[in-house]
């Protein structure tokens, strides 16, 4: 969850570091750190609880000089987030600062054995349990250099972990390693980053090697990187050109990442379209489809895991799968299916549902499901994560970097992918005749436009929100495919307004949330023009008749639930099953403005972090 950068070459190192740590600090931002190796051979040291920023300025113009060094910002896991459980972490000597993503399972034992050798510990961390058995590695055999030291220390520990180790005592040399948490290094010309993701490293260089699971790395100023399992197996590294454009990690005169995310998305949805829709051929192009076509057309089952939105889209997909493709489908919450015995087996085709590819509960069921026979279709926004690279097939999403925490393009491009695989596979499967599998290829075709109008409803949603910024509680209320629409709506305004709302399948309102119901209660509907409108409006009316205030979202042209609801918000007209890529937008955008109304920080939420990469 934590971001992780490093620098090793002949540049000042802490501008890099800081630079890359701010690119990185969506990922967790509870505290920051650098340790910084000065040519003088002395380490600098600074670590500050809250932000980048909070870091800098208590450093007060203090800036190390160097020219290798690491930074952090964290996500704290073991010890509330303060200065002294800030990483990096020290050795017993001083002589080693390390740097980690993840959670040592095991620091308990460790610890303890290393205690009754004589270390004493100043944090709550498990991290540095890790540094100071390295540390005690390190001193009981001479022969073992930093790099082994590190590679025996890790044979040792149980859990997740990203580090990067600095040695005082070898200014040339970093060393690396990765177990279920990503880490990426940049090969430059003499010199080499390290981050979490590819984002501060864009700037410098486009060839990157992803570590792999239980690797540890050497980046050496004089002998390059060399890289070992951590059983001790050579591997050579596999240099990746990397993709991404400088722009899209920059905020390009929004005043948020999220507010230039919602407003990406008609560019978003299009090039996830691109290529794959084909209206002149009359064909859908999914090349993770196409390539199995027949493990598609007699799978039994499809089993979706995800986390969060992902989840959301997820139950979106359901409904289009049975729709399209007459398959049946379950949707699981990753944490929950990973830990029960589930019944999966070959025949089964596991749905792996992810905007980071990095989420470890996604990365764990796609593992157990692996284990058991089934094949893994993937669903990434980020390219060369994990999720994508572990996934026997699947397609990305092409959204670009998303940066704030909330998440919003990558949801609808999850969608627009979604929607293109289950049309291909109902097509594959006999189940969507060629009328409707044309219609729904046109009208598919045509949402990217109807986005970009509903971003003219932007000023009338904000007058919404400030009318309803101060309610304590919200509800929010849909049905059939517009009922995950109302759980992401929920989602959205309590992650980044922290206002509690709750996202309820319409007809289960009168189920006991109705009981919540009075004059201070905004209830937001989503009251489209579809097979479930005549009792949507029904719910309205209950809602009415107790007071509550109704904000619905409604198909362009309606008058009946105008003339009931106190706000309507109107989009387009598309079929049923994409909708939701319409009715989502509204919420993204009222969440929004409500969250800057109430001065709440939209891009970095509290205790929130984009990439969750612990259990
Ligand atoms: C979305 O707004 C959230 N911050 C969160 O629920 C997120 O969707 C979830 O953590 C899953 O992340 P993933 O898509 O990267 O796996
Ligand atoms: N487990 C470590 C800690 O609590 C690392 C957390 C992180 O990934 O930021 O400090």
């Amino acid at each position: 969850m934590c971001g992780i950068v490093g620098y090793l070459g002949e540049k000042e190192a802490f501008p890099l570091l800081i630079k890359g740590l701010k690119r990185l600090e969506y990922r967790g931002y509870d505290s920051a750190g650098i340790a910084v190796l000065g040519d003088d051979g002395k380490l600098q040291h600074h670590r500050r609880k809250g932000k980048v920023d909070d870091l800098l300025a208590h450093m007060e113009g203090r800036v190390p000089s160097g020219s290798l060094g690491i930074g952090h910002t964290r996500w704290a896991t073991h010890g509330p987030p303060n200065d002294v459980n800030a990483h990096p972490h020290l050795s017993g000597d001083g002589q080693l600062a390390l740097i980690h993503n993840g959670i040592i399972e095991n620091y308990h034992a460790l610890k303890e054995t290393l205690v009754a050798r004589g270390h004493t510990f100043y944090s709550d961390t498990d991290t540095e349990v890790l540094v100071h058995l390295i540390e005690e590695i390190l001193k009981s055999s001479e022969d073992l250099d930093l790099f082994e030291a590190t590679r025996v220390a890790l044979n040792e520990v149980v859990g997740a972990y990203a580090i990067a180790v600095v040695d005082v005592a070898r200014p040339g040399e970093l060393i690396l390693a990765r177990k279920s948490s990503p880490l990426v290094i940049g090969i430059g010309d003499g010199e080499f980053f390290v981050a979490s993701d590819a984002t501060p490293i864009i700037e410098y260089t486009k060839n990157v090697v992803y570590l792999e699971d239980e690797e540890v790395a050497k980046v050496s100023l004089s002998s390059g990187l060399k890289i070992r399992t951590i059983k001790n197996h050579r591997v050579t590294p596999v240099i990746t050109e990397l993709e991404m454009a400088m722009e899209s990690i920059e905020k390009g005169g929004y005043e948020h990442f999220m507010l230039k995310e919602i407003h990406e998305q008609p560019r978003s949805i299009a090039d996830c379209l691109r290529g794959r829709l084909r209206l002149g051929h009359g064909a859908i192009r999914m090349a993770g489809i196409d390539d199995h076509q027949q493990m598609w057309t007699d799978a039994q089952r499809l089993i979706i895991v995800a986390c969060g939105t992902s989840w959301h889209a997820g139950l979106i997909a359901e409904y289009m799968f049975e729709d399209f493709a007459r398959i049946p489908v379950e949707v699981e919450y990753a944490s929950e299916f990973r830990y029960r015995n589930p019944v999966i087996g070959e025949g089964d085709i596991l749905i792996a549902i992810s905007q980071s590819g990095e989420t470890a509960d996604t990365l764990a069921a796609i593992r157990m499901a692996k284990e058991k026979g089934a094949h893994v279709f993937g669903i990434c926004n980020v390219v060369g994560s994990s999720i994508s690279r572990e996934s026997h097939s699947g397609a990305y999403t092409h959204a670009g970097p998303e940066i704030g925490v909330a998440s919003t393009k990558a949801f609808t491009a999850q969608l627009a992918v979604l929607a293109l695989c289950a049309i291909r596979v109902g097509r594959l499967r006999g189940a969507l005749d060629e009328q409707r599998f044309n219609r729904l290829m046109v009208d598919l075709s045509g949402i990217p436009e109807k986005v970009e109008a509903l971003m003219q409803l932007e000023p009338e949603i904000e007058k919404i929100a400030e009318e309803f910024k101060n309610a304590p509680n919200a509800l929010f209320l849909g049905r059939g495919y517009n009922f995950p629409v109302a759980l992401e709506g929920a989602l959205k305004l309590k992650e980044i307004s922290y206002i509690h709302a709750e996202g309820y399948p319409a007809a289960e309102m009168k189920h006991g949330p109705i009981a919540l119901i009075d004059e201070n209660m905004p209830v937001f509907i989503v009251a489209t023009k579809d097979a479930h409108y005549d009792k949507v409006v029904s719910n309205i009316q209950e809602v009415k008749a107790r007071g509550g205030k109704v904000i619905a979202i409604v198909t362009a042209g309606d008058s009946e639930v105008k003339s009931m609801a106190d706000k309507t918000i109107e989009v387009h007209r598309a079929d049923d099953a994409f909708v939701p890529l319409l009715s989502t937008i509204p919420f993204q955008l009222l969440s929004y403005h409500i969250a800057v109304k109430l001065e709440r920080n939209v891009d970095q939420p509290r205790n929130l972090a984009k990439s969750v990469t612990v259990e």
